[in-house]
């Protein structure tokens, strides 16, 4: 038994002007799965996060928007849970900076650092818009680049060379907000003297174990010196007012990160729980915050400086992820690449984009890339193709043939003991965020699993009336060894396998039910756990994800005289069907339409799309070439059942007789579905 663990993690808090997008989600999904991953050990985890509310660009968007800040992070904030909601990321606690717990405890550690001398008021000369009445932040500030002349650059660097400068620098500068150029104007700030905590940061750097990146990063920034950071902002701004000193606010990345702490002390008074257990210097608990690499300065020097000053315990580490591009680029609008959240919910399951990123996340800070062909791929012949089809495989004959009562004794019971074997491996990887690691392990666990059906063959076993208890073992051998899987996979597809939960009708799988049986008990009828992602689907997202091109009138174009109007672009994706005659009852009679099972399926030499399906029909064996390799690899056919049409010519092709048709739905696009059959359903049966 692993030590009991208290342990409290964090996601980097959204800002709260804009929708959660599938960038942001990479994070949220990372330490979703930590999270998940930890409490199926029974460990005590508690996972917290909240809207970063204030600042300027808040203040702004809501002056545009005609509403009060208070209105739109309220908004925003729900929006954002909904989000989260959808992706089934399940924070103990979501919170907001601009709440009771967050002004307390900004004020406490701002108090205890002022009071140890951690501070320092100094004058200094500012951008300032006359108009607006506002000190501009170096974003809001546009020029000419004082180093290649590029025009338009922001305050702080040149997007066309790169160039890092003052803004009192910049040619021609003008605030963004009214166009006029800025003057310059004194103004007290309050200063955080980062540099007294020199000693305590790199013994921090020693004692924990940061990321090989992150190590590096650090020792950059003691190498250039540790400069003081201004903490205070002007009047007008969003946030919360400095205590002893009236129209001056923190800056938002000064409460930002104790927004972490104030959701937790929120989630502490609901439930009950210890603050100051989670968060007193020695503390014996851990502390994990998951971030993107752009906002390591702020964790990994200003929070925990700021946390020793005021007399707190420091991270027990900071986990640094990368960005996320799609198809290998920056996501962008006009490619229909920035998917919000919502956007993807609206077009796929949210458990394929969860697996799609675990496949993807290893413990390191380099980026990872979603590449929509790939992503529509690997989830199809992971998590379709080899895990879910193993319960498809077996469920069909236990329900049929055994009531839906699993036997009491395995066939193989070395299968399962293997399976079991790779625990340690796999909990490994899931501490360590060696996600990608786990995946592939638990899929070659899915092969070896497939393997063994493959070659037990159940649905030949089927045929022998004298052979029913062996039919019952492997069958239940394959249902037993899905169940370890899905604690396998659990923390990263807890949708999917709260499903399997459901139709293996066992208690909520965590990972000591490793070491626990599945008894000779009735499971559920089976239904799919998970469709395959059409390329269609996938197409819609994109599409819905460009910008539109605003109608001014707000109405739909008159159609031209004399014309129709083209029917609207299918919003399901399906292909528009062509004109097909009408047909008597006595037409359809002729076809006749069977129930088989593929009992072997063969790549064919020299042909691209052809498989080769043997085919039961009810005590008859045919042999029938389908078009079918683009979208099923032959080894996942193998057990299942089709429709035939089976009084079809038979058509000699220059691989053999081809004896029958299997029947499949096809789009132009979205790829190639095999019609399947009910649980229950016997080969040879017709269909009608
Ligand atoms: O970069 C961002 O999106 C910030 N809103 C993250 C804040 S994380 C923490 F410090 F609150
Ligand atoms: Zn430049």
């Amino acid at each position: 038994m692993s030590p009991h663990r208290r342990i409290l993690v964090t996601s980097a808090l959204p800002y709260a002007n804009g929708p959660i997008h599938i960038g942001h989600l990479v994070e949220y999904i990372q330490t979703d799965i930590w999270v998940r991953y930890q409490k199926m050990r029974g460990h005590e985890c508690w996972y917290v996060c909240a809207d970063d509310a204030h600042g300027t660009a808040i203040m702004l968007r809501a002056e545009q928007e005609g509403v009060t800040p208070e209105a739109l992070i309220d908004q925003v904030w729900a929006s954002h849970r909904r989000d989260f909601a959808g992706f089934n990321v399940a924070f103990d606690n979501y919170h907001t900076t601009h709440s009771p717990e967050n002004r307390a405890i900004s004020a406490l550690i701002y108090t205890r650092l002022r009071d140890a001398g951690h501070t320092a008021v100094r004058t200094i000369r500012q951008a300032y818009d006359p108009l607006k009445q506002l000190f501009l932040p170096d974003r809001f500030i546009r020029g000419t680049c004082p180093r290649c002349a590029a025009p338009d650059q922001y305050g702080d660097n040149c997007e066309q060379c790169g160039g890092t400068y003052a803004p009192t620098d910049l040619i021609d500068a003008v605030s963004a907000l009214s166009g006029v150029p800025p003057v310059q104007r004194e103004s007290e700030h309050v200063f955080f003297c980062l540099g007294h905590f020199e000693a305590v940061l790199r013994d921090w750097l020693t004692r924990s174990d940061l990321q090989p990146g992150v190590v590096n990063k650090l020792e950059e920034w003691f190498a250039v010196g540790l400069q003081d950071w201004d903490i205070s902002r002007d009047a007008p701004y969003f946030g919360f007012e400095i205590p002893d000193l009236p129209g001056k606010y923190f800056y938002v990345w000064l409460d930002a990160p104790i927004g972490y702490f104030a959701s937790f002390r929120h989630l502490c008074d609901r439930v009950g729980l210890d603050f100051e257990t989670f968060v007193k210097p020695q503390s014996t608990t851990e502390l994990y915050h998951f971030i993107g690499k752009d906002i390591m300065y702020f964790h990994t020097l200003f929070w925990p400086a700021m946390l020793h000053g005021a007399n707190f315990r420091l991270p027990t580490n900071v986990f640094v992820h990368g960005f996320l591009t799609v198809d290998g680029q920056k996501m962008s609008k006009s490619r229909g690449t920035f998917i919000t959240a919502r956007t993807y919910l609206d077009h796929l399951n949210p458990e394929c984009l969860r697996y799609y990123f675990a496949a993807k996340l290893g413990p390191g800070i380099d980026d990872i890339d979603l590449n929509l062909e790939d992503f529509q791929a690997r989830v199809n012949a992971d998590l379709v193709g080899k895990v879910v089809n193993i319960a498809s495989r077996c469920a069909a004959f236990i329900r049929r043939d055994f009531g839906g009562n699993l036997a009491a004794d395995d066939d193989e019971p070395a299968l399962l003991a293997s399976l079991r074997a790779a625990r340690e491996d796999i909990a490994h990887c899931f501490e360590a965020r060696d996600y990608a690691r786990a995946m592939r392990e638990v899929m070659a666990l899915a092969d070896r699993v497939n393997q063994y059906i493959d070659r037990r063959k159940p649905w030949v076993i089927a045929k022998d009336p004298s052979a029913r208890a062996e039919l019952a073992r492997v069958c239940s051998t394959g249902l037993r060894a899905f169940r370890l899987l899905m604690i396998y996979l659990k923390p990263v597809v807890p949708a999917l396998v709260a499903e399997a939960e459901r139709f293996l009708r066992c208690a909520p799988l965590t990972w000591a039910a490793l070491d626990l049986a599945l008894p000779p008990q009735e499971i559920a009828p089976f239904t799919p756990l998970l469709t395959r992602i059409e390329k269609a689907k996938v197409e819609a997202m994109l599409d819905a994800s460009k910008p539109t091109v605003p109608n001014p009138s707000g109405t739909p174009p008159p159609a031209p005289a004399g014309t129709t109007l083209a029917p609207p672009a299918s919003a399901s994706g399906v292909a528009e069907v062509p004109e097909v005659p009408e047909i008597g009852i006595d037409d359809f009679a002729k076809v006749d339409l069977r129930i088989a099972r593929v009992t072997t399926a063969r790549h064919v030499e020299g042909a691209d799309k052809l498989v080769q399906l043997e085919l039961d029909v009810g005590g008859e064996q045919r042999t029938v070439f389908a078009g079918i390799k683009q979208a099923y690899a032959p080894a996942a056919l193998e057990g299942r059942l089709v429709v035939l049409v089976a009084n079809l010519a038979p058509r000699k092709m220059r691989f053999g007789l081809s004896q029958g048709m299997v029947l499949a739905a096809s789009g132009s696009e979205s790829g190639i579905f095999l019609l399947n059959a009910d649980a229950g359903a016997l080969p040879g049966m017709r269909v009608k």
